[in-house]
């Protein structure tokens, strides 16, 4: 987690910081900091989101320095806590965890101590091989030797003007080049307005970066190859487009995220044409089981994938919460299993984690990711599918799901066509998806009436989500949108579930959203449990492509695009629900207390 910006070149550095930092937000927004290196270290922190820092404390014409937007591992937010942390000449900002901290302590003199973070423990041992060599360079490496953990750092010291050294084992960092200039994120989005050429840092090696040098080495200081590349993705801006928030914003960009992951892949003619999986005709022929993993939305997203796959292609398919996957025994057949990893921002530690552990095992990877060259885009064997959702700034997943299901899709209707099962559930695939993004247009159009809803349900704190089939990962979507945006204590279900437990909860306090599935059998069986939680006066908000039933309190008609999508549409209710519950309850709609949006440790 956490966010870190630097600069060296010849331009004022504070607002270049300052800018990078807001676009790193979504990593943490627990407190911030900036400190810029002229004879000494100028630093200005805060608690909160970077619009807190007193930017009139730096000069205006230095023109290199770091900065940093936190979420505390170790230490409550508070300024001593707040990065960048001066001990001694050594100023860091760190991202990542160090384990032995308190061991490291026996390095320094720990009643210079300002703050309870393990990250200027690491600054402190830094200064400490500082005094030794006199080289910011190699007191880090000597530094870093002595470190168990992960870390990000940029590193500057008035004793080594000019002059920032960088490290990572875990932690993303990515360098952007440019004439005379050098920019260092823990992101792309904080650096594309300036410039398109990166060099991605791999774990464990350590670069020293000047305005007109870059020299990069292993952690122990063997000259690397220099590999720079070029970011694919256009600089996006950050406004709110009249939107009251970037949650908002991003669920009515639906309709064109979705076409975003469509173009040139669903063709008119019904066909489907991936060029990212790299599978051969023979992995296709023997693919035998899906594993999908992911966390959070990513894996609920999975998990309504799983159930549409499953009936495309008729082999298992597995979904596991990438925390788990990393350190469980899993049987999975390394040969005939294609393993595909879900993650928005592509650098999730524990999906990072299990996408090395499956290629330990030998299984075939895929990465179905938006954020471009991230970790898992870049590490995974046998290429994926890039969302071009656009970027996501709410900590709330919304358009990332749709694309991130639209994508197994795709793929699924892929595997069945070159796998010559049924050509007509490829086609079947591609006409729903053609007409999804007109339907989900339509469906954005009940935000009037989803807000007059929230005023009479947000009374309620606890609400059951009932889904069943693919509209159980859509409740389980729904419990957990609720839960992080509005702070509502909520648990999805199986609808068939209920009589093994849950309904012993139900009384008149309890809400519960009921979504009522297309399959009329279903539907049936649904509405028995309906009647059930009605019977316990429980209240009963249904979302079906139905007229509302008599025993049903509350209700939204959705339309039907078919068996493969409808749990889109659904889901956009849920996503208006959040977010006019959470409006209604008066919540920090894009930054929920305790979350980042990118979860970057363990
Ligand atoms: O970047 P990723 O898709 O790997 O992130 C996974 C989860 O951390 C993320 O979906 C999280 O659950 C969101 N807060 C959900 O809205």
């Amino acid at each position: 987690m956490c966010g870190i910006m630097g600069y060296v070149g010849g331009r004022p550095a504070k607002n270049i910081i300052y800018a990078g930092l807001q676009r790193l937000e979504y990593r943490g927004y627990d407190s911030a900091g900036i400190a810029l290196l002229g004879k000494t270290v100028q630093t200005t922190k805060a608690v909160g989101d970077t619009s807190q820092l007193d930017m009139e404390a730096l000069n205006s014409k230095l023109t290199m320095g770091i900065g940093h937007t936190r979420w505390a591992t170790h230490g409550k937010p508070s300024i001593p806590n707040a990065h960048p942390h001066t001990f001694g000449a050594v100023t860091l900002v760190h991202n990542g965890i160090i384990e032995n901290y308190e061991d490291l302590k026996e390095l320094i003199d720990t009643t210079k101590l300002k703050s309870q973070t393990d990250s200027e423990v690491l600054a402190g041992v830094i200064d400490y091989y500082l005094k030794k060599s006199g080289n910011l360079l190699d007191a880090t490496k000597q530094a870093l030797a002595e470190v168990r953990g992960t870390f990000g750092i940029a590193v500057i010291s008035p004793e080594a003007p000019g002059q920032i050294v960088v490290a990572r084992r875990g932690s993303p960092l990515v360098i952007g080049v440019d004439e005379n200039q050098h920019y260092v994120a823990s992101d792309s989005a904080a650096i594309v307005d300036h410039t398109d050429k990166v060099i991605y840092l791999k774990d464990d090696q350590i670069a020293l970066i000047t305005a007109d040098s870059l020299e990069l080495y292993d952690l122990k200081l063997n000259h690397q190859n220099i590999s720079v590349e070029t970011l694919e993705e256009p600089g996006q801006t950050l406004d709110l487009d009249g939107y009251a928030s970037y949650l908002e914003k991003e669920i009515h960009e639906q309709p064109t995220s979705l076409k975003n992951a469509m173009l040139g892949r669903v063709l008119s003619d019904g066909s489907i044409k991936l060029s990212g999986p790299n599978l051969t005709q023979e992995d296709i022929m023997g693919l035998e089981n899906i594993l999908i993993i992911g966390c959070g939305t990513a894996y609920n997203a999975g998990y309504y994938a799983k159930y549409q796959l499953e009936k495309m292609l008729g082999i298992p398919v597995s979904i596991e919460h990438a925390s788990e996957f990393r350190y469980r025994y899993g049987a999975y057949d390394a040969k005939n299993t294609l393993a595909i990893f879900m993650s928005q921002s592509g650098e999730t530690a524990d999906t990072i984690a299990s996408l090395r552990e499956a290629k330990r095992r030998n299984m075939k990877t895929i990465g179905i990711i938006n954020s471009v060259g991230s970790t898992i885009a870049r590490e995974v064997s046998h290429g994926g599918i890039y969302l071009h959702a656009g970027l996501e700034s709410s900590v709330a997943s919304t358009k990332a799901y749709s694309s991130m299901v639209t994508a197994l899709l795709m793929l699924g209707g892929m595997i069945s066509y070159k796998s010559g099962k049924d050509a007509m559930v490829t086609q079947t695939v591609a006409h729903e998806l053609e007409a999804l993004t007109k339907e989900i247009e339509h469906t954005l159009k009940l935000q009037p009436q989803i807000e007059k809803l929230a005023r009479k349900l947000s009374k309620y704190h606890d609400w059951y989500f009932l889904g069943r089939g693919p509209l159980y990962p859509v409740a389980m979507e729904g419990a957990l949108k609720i839960t992080e945006v509005a702070y509502v204590h909520a648990q999805a279900f199986a609808t068939g579930e209920m009589k093994h437990g849950p309904i012993a909860l139900i009384d008149d306090k309890h809400l519960s959203v009921v979504l009522l599935p297309e399959d009329p059998l279903l539907y049936k069986k649904s509405l028995s449990t309906l009647e059930e939680i009605k019977a316990r006066g429980g209240n009963v908000l249904t979302v079906s492509t139905r007229p509302k039933e008599e025993a049903s309190d509350h209700h939204i008609e959705v339309a039907h695009n078919g068996e493969y999508t409808d749990g889109l549409i659904y889901n956009v209710c849920l996503q208006l629900l959040t977010l006019a519950v959470a409006t209604k309850k008066g919540q920090n709609i894009d930054r929920p207390r305790n979350l980042a949006k990118s979860v970057t440790v363990e």
